[in-house]
């Protein structure tokens, strides 16, 4: 087994520790604790050192409901203490470059300053779930707000150059779920060259009987998929196709 320092030990258990929790207790979080968590998130690398995110944290109830409605009625968005909604932001770098009298639309307008904007909110973002983890709270990221992108922008009041990546419950946890297993190892990290996926058959078909227990343990017998039977079934059909049109609009050309 291998030894770590104590620090290096509690770092360790606490990412491996991580699942998404989706019942909060009432609970309100300290406007103190939330400041860590988003300096935390300040303290992720970015890109040049663009900073090319903004976070929108929300409390208001009614907005929360309007939000839980939008990510598809997940009530978790309403009930949880706060709601982070991280955001692609290149507004805020074309803002100081015209204060300058220079004008960068053709660069904000690259695919390339897309990457970069939604790369930095994402990693900002895990550093606020690691955070806020460590403070004993329960995340759940919500990809669900990408399914009416328009409304939560609009209700954000998201300028041009903003676009709402994903949002994020923040609470107290009332659930204690399992840890879900990852993949081996050996499906995700390849020294050297990429592998022929062939290679990897044995383990997939192990890592399928072992996600196939984990939730024939966690629904009480009620469902057993597989792995990749839930990889086929998610990918079966197109989902949120509308982004594309909604990022142009919304000022991402991806040019
Ligand atoms: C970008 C992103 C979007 C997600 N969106 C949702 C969501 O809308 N609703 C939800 O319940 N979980 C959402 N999740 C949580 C994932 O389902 C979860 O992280 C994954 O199943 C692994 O489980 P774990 O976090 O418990 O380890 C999202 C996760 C990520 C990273």
């Amino acid at each position: 087994m291998t030894t770590f320092p104590a620090q290096a030990e509690r770092v360790v258990q606490l990412l491996q520790g991580h699942r998404s929790i989706r019942k909060f207790t009432e609970e309100k979080i300290p406007a103190a604790t939330i400041s860590e968590i988003i300096r935390c998130a300040q303290m992720a690398s970015t890109s040049s050192h663009l900073q090319a995110y903004s976070i929108i944290g929300v409390t208001e109830q009614s907005l929360k409901q309007k939000l839980a409605e939008y990510a598809g009625n997940q009530t978790y968005v309403e009930t949880c203490s706060h709601f982070l909604v991280f955001c692609a932001d290149l507004h805020r770098l074309d803002y100081v470059s015209r204060a300058q009298g220079v004008d960068v639309t053709e660069t904000l307008e690259t695919t390339e300053k897309f990457i970069v904007a939604t790369v930095d909110a994402a990693l900002a973002a895990q550093n606020a779930a690691v955070a806020a983890e460590a403070h004993g709270l329960g995340i759940v990221y919500i990809g669900g707000i990408r399914n009416n992108p328009d409304k939560v922008a609009e209700l954000l009041g998201l300028p041009d150059k903003v676009y709402p990546v994903f949002g994020m419950c923040l609470g107290y946890p009332d659930q204690d779920p399992e840890v879900k297993p990852r993949l081996p190892q050996s499906c995700v990290y390849f020294e050297n060259r990429y592998p022929d996926l062939h290679s990897l058959a044995d383990e997939l078909k192990q890592y399928d009987q072992e996600v196939k227990q984990y939730y024939l343990q966690r629904t009480k017998g009620k469902r057993q998929d597989t792995w990749t039977d839930m990889v086929v079934k998610t990918l079966s059909t197109p989902s949120r196709t509308h982004m594309k049109s909604f990022l142009k609009e919304q000022g991402f050309p991806l040019k």
